[in-house]
């Protein structure tokens, strides 16, 4: 299915920068660029081609293009361009209702979802963007940043690490003085500084940048490097990567970076910049393939060492106010099909993750479990049982641990479900790979209500969830062992967003596949599009869950009283033993704030 499009799998397709990536380069020539080992779903290339108008041009005179079909019409566009026809966009935000509280119409409220989460939220930041230092002769450096340092672009950059000032802290924020890095180029300072509002290490490049220095000499040409880095390198200060909610803030903000860059080869160095002297955890690695063949550097690679970039980004972060995705307000009533889809797309393509047409028929149901001491099913297999019961449903249930499942194997599984079934737990987020149609429904959200409901309406899926008080358990109530819960009410579908169509109601049918896309959509007119309320009445009557008490109180955050399965053994330090503790205490504002 996922057919493998390989971008200038003929040779001469020597690619040079888009007219729309020129801006950025500040009209300098860019360099050719070797994109043989590019590959992007197939539903992608028209609106890569219409960005890389040389491409198009070059496929045009190929016979042996492979983009034929692409090339009839190539007016389709992401929308953050500066040309595109608003007809020809990639996605459109729906929103059911227009909430005052943010916008007066229907019209506005989709025009502000789309600046706030999808490709709109490009178009932003490519406006935003501004030339920090300026380049006057070819050869120069130059250093161009969007707002508040959020994303920065910078060619023949020099770093100067001799001094490598490492300690425990993962970012600290005087780690490079002045003199140490720059390049030579006219620096506007008082832009620079303007940039400075929200310094912080995870919400801006500021803390690196501040000490940017106009040189007087020309880093690589005059011989001032010890290591001249010839690879288009893009850095990145990464969230807690053992855990997949935080991790693919990463991700999702390094595809962003790419729109913004307009490049989405994997012939590219990733560079964690990291001041502290540990290693890092990551439990979603081979992830890192959708966006480059080689693994992550470290910083501390080059230490000791005068090195310089001929080509690099600063890549936007995980908790930038008002970035994506975690923790961002967004406008009630609406959702998107656009930029997270595109994510997804790209992710499962580049990591040859195949999708299945659905089953006639049949609906998958994927019950994630928890093999955790808290949140967990109490009466799973009386659950299980009872799903089984329904024929429509093709019931399996998983238990995502890494050690056990490894995590391709993971989203293979995801991507084939129809019917995601989990609690609230980072382990929700393989939401973003499920299907267009899919439904994702999260079994308690442990009063943090927004959280997956806000990432299914940026990945354009259904979102449902189980609120039923008097089957949750606390489990510090010790001795107390929980009641097989069978409920004689009627159940009751509590649902947001996205479909304004569910109320709650016992014999309303979940809409899902109402708005499957593109290529699937013609499918799905023919397949029987299923019904939830059958697993929506089981999942309301039968379920009991548990839950550990939030936040110990006389423990030290994340010591003795919450598991995490298996990071423990991998993250050094034992503060991010439980991430969903530490994340709650005040020691994980300090860090991160
Ligand atoms: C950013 O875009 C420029 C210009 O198109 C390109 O040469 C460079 O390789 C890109 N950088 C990365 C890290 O992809
Ligand atoms: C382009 O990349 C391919 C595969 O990595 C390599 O074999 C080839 O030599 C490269 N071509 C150029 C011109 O660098
Ligand atoms: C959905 O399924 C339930 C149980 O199988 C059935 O009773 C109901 O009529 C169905 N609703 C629709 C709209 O098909």
């Amino acid at each position: 299915m996922m057919l493998l499009v390989a971008l200038g799998i003929i040779s001469s397709f020597a690619v040079v920068a888009a007219e729309e990536a020129e801006i950025i380069d500040h009209g300098a020539p860019a360099p050719p660029l070797n994109r043989s080992r590019i590959s992007l779903p197939p539903e992608h290339v028209p609106y890569f081609l219409y960005n890389n108008k040389r491409v198009a041009k070059q496929c045009r005179l190929d016979p042996l293009c492979p983009f034929k079909d692409a090339l009839r019409d190539l007016s389709a566009c992401w929308g953050y361009e500066k040309n595109c026809d608003p007809g020809k966009r990639f996605s459109y935000p729906a929103c059911t209702t227009a909430d005052p509280a943010w916008v007066r119409s229907l019209e506005a409220a989709q025009e502000l979802f789309w600046k706030q989460a999808d490709f709109g939220y490009v178009k932003e930041r490519r406006s935003e963007l501004k030339t920090l230092c300026k380049a006057s002769k070819p050869g120069d450096s130059s250093l161009r940043c969007s707002s508040h340092t959020r994303f920065c672009k910078a060619t023949n950059l020099y770093l100067d690490l001799r001094k490598p000032r490492r300690s425990h802290e993962r970012y600290k924020e005087d780690f490079i003085q002045t003199g140490e890095i720059g390049g030579c180029c006219k620096l506007n300072k008082r832009s620079l500084a303007a940039g400075g509002k929200h310094k912080s290490p995870l919400q801006s490049w500021y803390a690196e940048l501040q000490t940017y220095t106009e040189l007087d000499f020309h880093p690589i040409q005059d011989g001032h490097c010890d290591v001249v880095i010839e690879k288009p390198s893009v850095f990145m200060k990464l969230d807690a990567g053992v855990n997949m909610y935080h991790h693919f803030c990463d991700f999702v903000n390094l595809y962003i970076s790419q729109h913004i860059n307009n490049s989405f080869s994997s012939d590219i160095n990733i560079i964690m910049w990291d001041t502290s002297v540990y290693g890092y955890g990551d439990l979603f690695s081979e992830t890192w393939r959708a966006f480059s063949e080689d693994d992550i550097i470290h910083l501390k690679t080059y230490d000791m060492k005068r090195v310089c970039f001929k080509d690099a980004f600063f890549s936007l972060l995980p908790r930038m106010r008002y970035g994506l995705f975690y923790n961002t307000p967004l406008v009630s009533d609406c959702y998107s099909e656009g930029m997270f889809r595109a994510f997804s797309q790209h992710v499962l393509h580049r990591l040859n993750v195949p999708r299945e047409r659905p089953k006639e028929g049949r609906v998958r149901v994927t019950l994630l479990a928890r093999s955790t001491e808290y949140r967990r099913i109490l009466n799973q297999v009386e659950l299980v049982n009872a799903l089984k019961t329904v024929p429509l449903l093709e019931v399996n249930v998983v238990d995502y641990k890494y050690k056990d499942v490894p995590f391709l194997a993971q989203l293979r599984i995801t991507s084939n479900s129809d019917i995601f079934i989990g609690m609230h737990g980072a382990g929700l987020t393989h939401l973003l790979f499920l299907p267009d149609w899919a439904v994702v429904f999260e079994l308690y959200n442990c009063q943090d209500e927004s959280c997956y409901r806000d990432l299914a309406r940026l990945r354009g899926i259904r979102y449902v969830t189980w609120q039923k008080m008097d089957k949750v358990h606390p489990q510090d109530t010790v001795g107390e062992p929980p009641e097989p819960a069978v409920s004689s009410q009627g159940p009751s579908v509590v649902t947001t967003q996205p479909s304004g169509t569910i109320q709650s109601s016992p014999t309303t049918p979940l809409m899902w596949g109402s708005s499957c896309a593109s290529c699937w959509r013609q499918r799905l007119t023919s397949h029987t599009i299923p019904n939830g309320s059958a697993v929506a009445s089981v999942m309301n009557s039968r379920v009991a869950v548990s839950v550990g008490r939030r936040r110990p109180p006389t423990e030290e955050p994340g010591t003795r009283t919450c598991r995490s399965s298996g990071s423990e053994d991998l993250f050094p330090l034992s503060h991010f033993k439980c991430f969903f503790f530490f994340f709650q205490s005040d020691l994980f504002r300090q860090w991160f704030w």
